[in-house]
């Protein structure tokens, strides 16, 4: 049987938290989670600024979400902060995702190299820094949950052996 984990999911774009577009990579990634059977208990739209994106992990890992997911920020436009927002406030990265990440995706386009997506534990939270395209950001995500319920017993401190 599948573990239920409380997910935070945070779309970061100027546009869309300035309500100029649609936010579409938060939906998607509702679903994709949705399908992983786990809960989405928390949602929110920040713009590419640390400070925002860093209260909104603090605030929902404090609200109980195991895992945070963060879409959008990653690559390399001058408004990109999301991986440097994270490693300020992280306890520890776990390379392994951002490694898988960009592996499996180099295989369906070239321009994944750009993105500089990463995992690490924030509070009791496992974070996950997604690319922005809602494409990609579920793909990336399909890529490592196999490591997630595991991954988040231990930024829990929950006894667990592996
Ligand atoms: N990874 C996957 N799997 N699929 C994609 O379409 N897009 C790439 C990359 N990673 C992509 C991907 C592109 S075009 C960019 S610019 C970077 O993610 C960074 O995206 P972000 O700045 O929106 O986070």
């Amino acid at each position: 049987m599948s573990q239920d984990i409380p997910v935070g999911i945070i779309t970061v774009s100027d546009r869309a938290s300035a309500g100029e577009y649609e936010d579409h990579g938060g939906p998607a990634l509702r679903q994709a989670c949705e399908g992983y059977g786990w809960s989405v208990a928390a949602e929110a739209v920040v713009p590419d600024d640390k400070e925002r994106i860093q209260t909104s992990i603090r605030a929902f890992s404090d609200q109980g979400c195991g895992l945070i997911l963060t879409t959008g920020g990653t690559g390399i436009a001058v408004r990109d902060v999301t991986p440097e927002a994270i490693r300020e406030i992280m306890r520890v990265e776990i390379p392994g995702f951002g490694e898988t990440m960009r592996m499996r995706s180099l295989e369906i386009t070239p321009n994944a190299i750009l993105s500089r997506s990463l995992a690490a534990i924030v509070d009791r939270s496992l974070v996950i820094a997604l690319p922005g395209k809602p494409s990609g950001a579920v793909e990336c995500l399909s890529f490592v949950e196999g490591a997630i319920p595991h991954s988040v017993k231990l930024a829990l401190r929950v006894p667990t052996s592996c």
